[in-house]
């Protein structure tokens, strides 16, 4: 499975100045340093499509990429980074709130979590708060490579674990690697699926 043709279009910090929602487009969020951009890279096999750092709060815009000139993937700023002032990280939660709240044509939020990590308040909160705003999502574990396949079967099933204290039922789940391209087919199917419905 392979994306044939990707453009960055636009960064915007406002959602109603994005492209015209005319076509089915899937997001990507999670705390700042997760793998977003770089899983964006992969998807969509371009080493520099988006921009992807070590340091936390590189994407700090509502980044746009036309994909096969049919749908969109987009960027989002990462949250819980604690470097940036308490006025700045207001305005990016905002902008990106209410880009998730309000974007009509957003059929799906990549959530993602680095599979070391174990479940935390502001990534707990945050699916939460999806989950309020009926706002389609599927979890995202990322940076796969950085455990053996058993290391991460057992992390995934932690975390899975600690959720189904509170949730009735789990959200789709996906296992990732920007550096081995590990879920590249999975989460392509389920888009192109999406897609299709
Ligand atoms: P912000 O834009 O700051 O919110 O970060 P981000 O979530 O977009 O993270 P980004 O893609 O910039 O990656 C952060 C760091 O993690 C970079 O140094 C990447 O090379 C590294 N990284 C991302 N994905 C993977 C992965 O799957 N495996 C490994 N080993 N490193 C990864
Ligand atoms: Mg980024």
């Amino acid at each position: 499975m392979q994306v044939r043709d990707a453009q960055f279009l636009v960064s915007n910090t406002d959602y109603q100045a994005c492209p015209p929602p005319d076509k089915p487009e899937y997001a990507f969020i999670g705390r700042s340093n997760v793998g977003k951009s770089s899983l964006i890279n992969m998807l969509t096999s371009r080493r520099k499509l988006a921009k992807t750092s070590s340091t936390p709060g590189k994407t700090q815009l509502i980044n746009h990429f036309l994909i096969d000139g049919s749908w969109y993937l987009v960027d989002l700023p990462g949250y819980g980074w604690a470097k940036v002032g308490k006025r700045i990280r207001g305005g990016w939660q905002q902008m990106t709130a209410d880009y998730l709240k309000f974007r009509p044509n957003l059929l799906c939020v990549f959530m993602l979590i680095d599979i070391r990590h174990k479940p935390v308040k502001n990534d707990l909160d945050f699916m939460a708060w999806l989950a309020q705003e009926q706002i389609p999502f599927a979890l995202t574990f990322t940076k796969a490579d950085k455990l053996s396949a058993s290391q991460g079967a057992l992390h995934v099933a932690d975390y899975e674990k600690e959720l189904q204290k509170t949730w009735a039922e789990l959200p789709l789940r996906f296992v990732t690697s920007a550096e081995h391209s590990t879920g590249r087919d999975d989460l392509l199917s389920f888009i192109y699926q999406v897609n299709q419905d």
